[in-house]
């Protein structure tokens, strides 16, 4: 099946149901779809309004400190590795790259994963060949699996619910591990989370895991603690960013090369009219050769506004390349390069560079190039993404140290 988009119109300004909704699956049809979504609006919310609360408050924190922050985790989330050993070996990579971030800058560092939902992928492409087969694209495991055939690409929306089921499975094993960390005292001096973050993109999906809030009466979103908005669906008049106008999480937002400054303000103004520090994050992700001709108008126009933003770098999806094995992949030395070029022009706008978001996986997997692995030769020995190439656990520690440092030869 295809993702539709619908290029209709809202009469109501407020409303998100009637505008156009990038990258969502055509599932409508299938059997299951409405006992799918009428299950998922009645199920228990999957985080608490008090940790989200919780969250927004450190972040609203870090805006006004030189805290930072670490957000990492798989590109797409798989099914078969949300076992609580799984998820704890997640944690323990997060916690040990967000202390070695603190240990070389001596500032705490708000610590969140890229995992409990992240199910969904937006596709730039709707098809893929496969041995001289055309297959719709594989979309992530809440919408279709990843073999490449035209029964497990089917969308099906019976997997939102076992979406919902992993994520609860995982959010439970993050609480326990938050719990026991003993950073549920409140204490947040050192180290804050691992909260739970992913891409909200299928709108079946989020709409219907909106909660209120028992003390403040507000709506918020129960699927995860820090939702974002893709580079693909983050138009100001869209869908998405209507949706989350109207939860109380912290959100966040990526922006690709092509951002448009007035549509980013667009997008600050609808997701936070108010300009409460630790509501919204933005997050370009613009390449190292496009970041310094894109961003600082972007920079420059969002401060002038007076929006409080946390500025975090994605040095990962402007970065892709392909391989001459024909495999997806990034280079470390252009991520190193984007990400301290964002660190350089966030500060001349007298911003505060807050941290990175990036895709790492816990295994010693050869899917970028860089530090260990030494050229594309090498990619094909452990590449084991579902989606997109992830940094291993010592090719991220050299991206963090030349970040924390700022001393890397490409600069
Ligand atoms: C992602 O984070 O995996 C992703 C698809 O990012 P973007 O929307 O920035 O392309
Ligand atoms: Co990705």
């Amino acid at each position: 099946m295809q993702p539709s988009t619908s290029p209709a119109r809202s009469p109501h300004p407020g409303s998100w149901q009637d505008r156009p909704a990038a990258q969502q699956p055509d599932w409508r049809d299938h059997p299951d779809h409405s006992e799918a979504v009428r299950w998922l609006a009645s199920a228990p919310a999957l985080v608490t309004a008090a940790e989200v609360r919780r969250l927004r408050h450190t972040l609203a924190g870090l805006t006004a400190t030189d805290e930072l922050l670490l957000q990492l985790g798989d590109c797409a989330e798989s099914f078969y590795e949300c076992a609580p050993r799984h998820v704890t070996g997640k944690l323990r990579l997060i916690d040990r790259l967000a202390d070695r971030l603190h240990e070389l800058t001596g500032r705490s560092v708000v610590r969140v994963g890229r995992m409990g939902g992240q199910f969904a992928k937006p596709r730039s492409r709707e098809t893929e060949e496969h041995g001289g087969v055309t297959v719709p694209s594989f979309r992530g495991h809440m919408i279709n699996s990843e073999p490449a055939g035209p029964v497990s690409r089917r969308a099906d929306p019976r997997r939102m619910v076992w979406a919902y089921e992993a994520s609860a499975g995982v959010q439970h094993v993050m609480r326990e591990y938050r719990r026991t960390r003993g950073d549920g005292t409140g204490d947040t001096t050192m180290a804050d989370g691992p909260w739970s973050s992913h891409e909200a993109l299928v709108l079946d999906y989020e709409s219907r895991l909106i909660r209120r809030d028992p003390e403040t009466g507000d709506p918020y979103l129960a699927s995860t603690h820090l939702p974002w908005i893709g580079e693909r669906t983050r138009g100001p008049d869209d869908a998405h960013v209507a949706l989350l106008s109207r939860v109380a999480n912290p959100v966040g937002c990526k922006l690709g090369p092509t951002a448009d400054p007035d549509d980013v303000l667009r997008v600050c103004d609808t997701l936070d009219p108010r300009r409460e520090p630790g509501r919204l994050v933005l997050i370009p992700r613009m390449g190292h050769d496009r970041i310094r001709q894109a961003l600082p108008p972007i920079v420059r126009r969002v401060a002038d506004a007076g929006h409080p933003v946390i500025w975090l770098n994605d040095p990962m999806h402007g970065n892709t390349v392909r391989s001459s094995l024909g495999l997806k992949t990034r280079h470390l030395t252009a991520m190193i390069t984007e990400a301290l070029r964002f660190r350089d022009i966030v500060e001349e706008h007298g911003r505060r560079p807050s941290g990175l978001h990036l895709e790492v996986a816990v295994d010693d997997v050869t899917e970028c190039v860089g530090g260990p692995v030494r050229d594309e030769d090498e990619l094909r020995r452990r590449y084991t993404s579902l989606c997109d190439p992830r940094l291993n656990p010592d090719q991220a520690t050299e991206l963090i140290e030349a970040w924390a440092k700022g001393t890397a030869t490409t600069r």
